[in-house]
């Protein structure tokens, strides 16, 4: 993607902030998030000053290394795998064979395949991935798996339990349910979806970042969906250079997502609002949910 993109994209998403106040609360929590997983002052007030015109090139060239440094080392391999082993990994059942769908860099199977539970570990994506070279091994497989493949991969495949981790909103509203769908309808009674998703609840309380939620519940449904939407935008394109990830902002609530998935025949198994927890790299909301055959 060259930089001329960058800035076509991201002249368009400025155009959607509402107004300076919901500019200026998204700023002021992004200083705090980039602050948390270890980012310089210099980084952020760089950033955050020059965020309206933020000159892609000069950035890059400037920040190059400390990104590689406290994001794609620090942030992806170290904070963002404990994450996962905190809120996640307790929650997956014993089996035989797991299935990833949106794997990206298939950080999560690296660190499920040093575990005896877990028999086999098979990770898709619509696009490849580098590191799938390095995790690879005989426990796990990574593959591009498109939708128009994903159903025969899927009865295939045969995963005893399957995994959506920051997957869903990175399909639109129609692909959602159509996975989640083609996914019910060939896994086996008694199997389980885990899903982690960018989302918050309205009816119940966060287990973290009290305050946070409070500020940002206070702001309109379509405001909420504007900041979680930038700040998306920031990480994937911005800080992680991920120019073959779709970013079409598919959020829903906890409670839509619970209510889909009832639609589909789930049954759920546990619902979590996770809330605004520490050392991440955007404020977004962060809800688990187990579905199950
Ligand atoms: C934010 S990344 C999350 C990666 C990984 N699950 C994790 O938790 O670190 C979202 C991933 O979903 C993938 N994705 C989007 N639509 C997909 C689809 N229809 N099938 C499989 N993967 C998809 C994207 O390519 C991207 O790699």
């Amino acid at each position: 993607m060259s930089y001329a993109q960058y800035e076509k994209e991201h002249r368009k998403l400025l155009k959607k902030i509402p107004s300076k106040r919901i500019y200026a609360y998204m700023l002021s929590n992004l200083k705090a998030s980039l602050a948390s997983i270890g980012f310089s002052e210099e980084f952020i007030n760089f950033f955050t000053s020059n965020f309206s015109k933020l000159e892609f090139k000069e950035f890059y060239k400037k920040f190059e290394e400390e990104i590689k440094n406290v994001y794609s080392i620090g942030f992806f391999q170290k904070i963002v795998p404990d994450y996962f082993s905190k809120e996640v990994i307790p929650h997956i059942p014993k089996s035989n064979k797991i299935l990833d769908i949106g794997c990206g860099t298939g950080i999560l199977i690296h660190r499920l395949a040093h575990k005896k539970k877990f028999k086999k570990l098979v990770g898709i994506d619509i696009h490849e991935y580098p590191e799938w070279r390095h995790f690879k091994s005989s426990k796990a497989q990574f593959k591009i798996v498109k939708e128009t493949a994903f159903r025969a991969f899927l009865k295939k495949t045969q995963p005893d339990n399957l995994l959506l981790t920051w997957t869903l909103h990175h399909m639109n509203y129609n692909e959602q349910a159509r996975y989640l769908s083609n996914t019910y309808s060939l896994m086996k009674t008694g199997s389980r979806m885990i899903i982690l998703e960018d989302s918050y609840a309205e009816n119940l309380s966060p287990r973290s970042g009290k305050n946070t939620y409070a500020s940002f519940m206070k702001l309109s449904t379509s405001e909420r969906k504007v900041v979680m939407s930038t700040y998306d935008w920031i990480a994937n394109r911005i800080l992680a250079r991920r120019k073959n990830v779709p970013i079409p902002f598919g959020y829903r609530t906890l409670e839509e997502w619970e209510n889909l998935c009832k639609a589909i025949g789930y049954k759920i198994v546990k619902k979590v609002f996770i809330g605004f927890p520490a050392n991440r790299d955007i404020n977004t909301p962060q809800s688990l949910l187990i579905a199950e055959k």
